[in-house]
Formats: structure tokens, C-alpha cells, sequence
């Protein structure tokens, strides 16, 4: 087992290159996405402060609005404007970071700021940085992802806060842009309407792919990239992945979907001991791939992952209903904290674990049980290979405690 660490891979010739987080060189097929955004940002960035630009994306998983994000974030990022100012660009996930404090610690950090922890309120940090940035010089461009979440909490109370900061700092300089990242429409019109209208003017949109565009991202990931050996994969293989995803051929048309199906084809291969990827091994893997991505998952909380733990195993057991009732897993949940060695969370946080966890689509829950003993909240997951999850789940759970911390960032 040891010895595969050290036998050079016959497929992938640089595996990193394959991973979510990891931005290519040039994003395919996003060239209108990305000049609405220069354009959008032009007036900020030619005369730093002389506006308040805010952009929303909107689009559905894996379409490269994070990509787009972050790859204007790494251009913008150290510009220097004439007048010595200089861009500088954070970029926050709200899965990560849920509340205005906490969206604000990350904008502090990628700052290269030293920020509290605790004792301080919201407001202070809010001017902690704007002192900061006044100070410099420095013009903020931020980029606040997944957004979904901050709607459907509190009424989108912190969204709210973003949208207006420059009144609430009382600055006559616009020293922030910021880009908003939705994945649905509907939790932007369940904003209240003055967020809405603040934002209405400036949405960008991303279509799902289809077969041909992801044949090209995925052939540009081999060739440009060197993510595999071209002598790896085929027309065939990849043009076999475009057409289970491509949104014109009846699939999600999602880019992250479609790079993890190579992924792990090419694990199937390796492990056969073959240098080439089949049609086979391609099969295969895409009865495997979570519609969930890794990262999201990768961004709850342990206890929220040992729950979704809990709730893979309850229902690989119980094979024959798609959902149970909160309490069981409530039971579920103490005896796989109890596996672990942790100490389970309340009653009352596992309600709200769920809660989140719905809130981000991962889990279903709705209320049901006519009659018998009142109603109860049924939990079940939407279409995920639960044996997958849990495998997943198991090794980052084990990875966080050995970090001895709960959340990755
Ligand atoms: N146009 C593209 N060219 C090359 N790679 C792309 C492109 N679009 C997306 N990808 C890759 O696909 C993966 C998913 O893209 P990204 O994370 O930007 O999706 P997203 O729209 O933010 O999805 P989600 O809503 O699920 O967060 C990433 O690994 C990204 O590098
Ligand atoms: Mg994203």
C-alpha cells in the first residue's frame, strides 16, 4: 500500500490540477462574465473611491462563478492606480464565514490585517478595516461568495449591512466594491426589496455548459494544464464526460462535476493498473460523483458533518425510506459523536444543524407525521451516493480532529 506513494502515476501527471480550489490558467467560454466585470469595475479602478460598484453572479453549481471571482481577484489584486492607490482583493465564503463579524475577520486577514477574535463589535471591526484602508491607501475589491446562505438568515440583516457600507462608515470615498455570488435566483428575490433594488442593476449570469464547452475545459485541463498524460485520455473519454454533463445533452452542465468524473475515471485506471482511461472506467466514477461538491461539505462545522455522518448511516440502514425523523438521528448523531470521541452538541443545536444544513441544500427537511404522537421534522438527503459521502465524511472528520480544530477554511 505504501509503495503506490512512490511508483510515478501513469495517468495523472499533476493531480492538484484537477482540484475545486485550484483556478487554470485561462477559463474557457467565460470571456463575456469576466468583461461585464472589468467593465462594471472600470470607473472604481481607474479613479479608485469614485464609486460604490456592486456586482452580483448569479448561475447554478459548477458554472465558474467562483472561478471568475477569484481569477479578477488575482489581476485586480496590487494594481496600482494613478494616483499611488493601490487594489487590494479579499474573498469570503459565507458557508465558511456565516456572520458579518466573521465575513468581516476574513476581509481583516486577506488584509494582511492582525484582527481580534472577540471583544470587539461588528461596527469596530467594519472600522478597523476602513481606518486601514484609509491609512494605506488601499481600495477594497471583496468578493462575498456563496451569498445564498446570508439570505436566508435573519432576513439577510448582514447582507444588508454590506450593501450599505459606505453609509454606515460615513465616508464620502468608495473604498470597497464588492461581488455578490448567488447560485439561486430565488434566494435573491427572497432579499428585502431595498437590498434587491440596490443590486438589481449589476447581475451578471452563468449558464451551465454544455457538451462542447466542457469537452473544451476538460481537454484544456490535459493539455494546457497537464493535469494527465494526453496519452491518458481519449476524444472518446472525454467527450463521453461532456455529454453525461453538457446541459445540452440532458445533463447539470456543471464544470466541477465533469472535471471530478475525470478524476476519479483516472483513479479507477490507475488502480487496474492500466495507463489509459476507458469508457468503463467513466461509467463508473459517474455513478460515483456527488452532485454536492467536496468543498461544501469540506466547509461545515464537525459537528454539522458528523450529523450528515450520522444521517448517511441511518440511511444506508434503512434502505427502504428516504427519511427519518430528527429524533432518530438525534441518537444516531450521539453515537457517532461517542465513535469519535467528541462530546455531542445539545438538542437544541442539532435542530439548528439541520436547519443550516437545509438551508444550504445539502439535506431535506420538512415536517410531517398526520396525527401519531404530533408532527415531527422528516431529514433525508437528495440524491447523494450515501456510501460516498460517508467515506468522505470519515476522512475529513478524522482529518479536523487530528488538526485538533472543527472547521477548515
Ligand atoms: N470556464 C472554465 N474553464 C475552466 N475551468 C472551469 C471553468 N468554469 C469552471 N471551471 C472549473 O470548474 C470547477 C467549478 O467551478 P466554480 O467553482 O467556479 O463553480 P461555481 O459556479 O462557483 O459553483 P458553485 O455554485 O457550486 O460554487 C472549478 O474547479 C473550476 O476551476
Ligand atoms: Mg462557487
Amino acid at each position: 500500500m505504501y509503495e503506490e506513494a512512490w511508483v510515478p502515476s501513469k495517468i495523472f501527471k499533476d493531480e492538484s490540477k484537477l482540484q475545486p480550489e485550484y483556478i487554470p490558467k485561462r477559463l474557457l467560454h467565460r470571456d463575456e462574465q469576466m468583461k461585464a466585470l472589468e467593465e462594471y469595475f472600470r470607473p472604481f479602478l481607474q479613479k479608485p473611491g469614485s464609486i460604490f460598484v456592486r456586482v452580483v453572479f448569479v448561475g447554478p453549481s459548477g458554472t465558474g462563478k467562483t472561478a471568475v471571482a477569484r481569477k479578477f481577484g488575482e489581476r485586480v489584486n496590487g494594481l496600482r492606480a494613478r494616483d499611488g492607490s493601490v487594489i487590494r482583493f479579499a474573498y469570503v465564503n459565507c458557508h465558511a464565514n456565516r456572520t458579518l463579524f466573521s465575513i468581516m475577520q476574513k476581509v481583516g486577514r486577506d488584509l494582511g490585517l492582525d484582527v481580534p477574535r472577540r471583544g470587539y463589535s461588528r461596527e469596530e471591526l467594519i472600522y478597523m478595516i476602513w481606518n486601514h484602508l484609509k491609512g494605506a491607501k488601499e481600495y477594497l475589491i471583496a468578493a462575498i461568495d456563496e451569498v445564498d446562505y446570508l439570505a436566508g438568515v435573519e432576513g439577510g440583516e448582514a447582507l444588508y449591512v454590506l450593501t450599505r457600507l459606505p453609509e454606515i462608515t460615513g465616508d464620502t470615498v468608495f473604498r470597497v466594491g464588492l461581488i455578490f455570488v448567488f447560485r439561486e435566483l430565488g434566494s435573491f428575490f427572497r432579499l428585502d426589496r431595498s437590498i434587491q433594488s440596490t443590486l438589481q442593476h449589476n447581475v451578471i449570469k452563468f449558464e451551465p455548459y454544455t457538451r462542447a464547452q466542457l469537452a473544451d475545459i476538460l481537454w484544456a485541463r490535459v493539455v494546457e494544464e497537464g493535469a494527465l498524460y494526453e496519452s491518458a485520455v481519449s476524444d472518446e473519454v472525454i467527450d463521453m464526460i461532456a455529454e453525461l454533463i453538457g446541459y445540452d445533452t440532458g445533463g447539470r452542465g456543471d464544470a466541477r462535476q465533469a472535471l471530478e468524473v475525470l478524476e476519479k475515471a483516472g483513479k479507477i485506471a490507475e488502480r487496474e493498473g492500466r495507463s489509459v482511461i476507458l469508457p468503463e472506467d467513466v461509467r463508473e466514477a459517474y455513478s460515483k460523483v456527488m452532485p454536492i461538491s467536496r468543498d461544501v461539505i469540506a466547509n461545515l462545522k464537525l459537528d454539522e458533518k458528523l450529523l450528515l455522518l450520522a444521517l448517511a448511516r441511518l440511511l444506508q440502514r434503512k434502505r427502504f425510506v428516504s427519511k427519518v425523523p430528527i429524533g432518530l438521528l438525534e441518537l444516531e448523531y450521539q453515537e457517532v459523536c461517542e465513535e469519535f470521541g467528541v462530546e455531542p452538541k445539545r438538542h437544541t443545536a442539532v435542530w439548528d444543524y439541520v436547519r443550516n444544513l437545509h438551508r444550504m441544500g445539502i439535506v431535506t427537511a420538512e415536517r410531517s407525521g398526520k396525527g401519531q404522537r404530533g408532527r415531527t421534522t422528516f431529514v433525508g438527503l437528495s440524491a447523494i451516493p450515501l456510501q460516498e459521502l460517508e467515506r468522505e465524511l470519515i476522512l475529513m472528520i478524522r482529518r479536523a480532529l487530528k488538526r485538533g480544530g472543527g472547521r477548515s477554511e
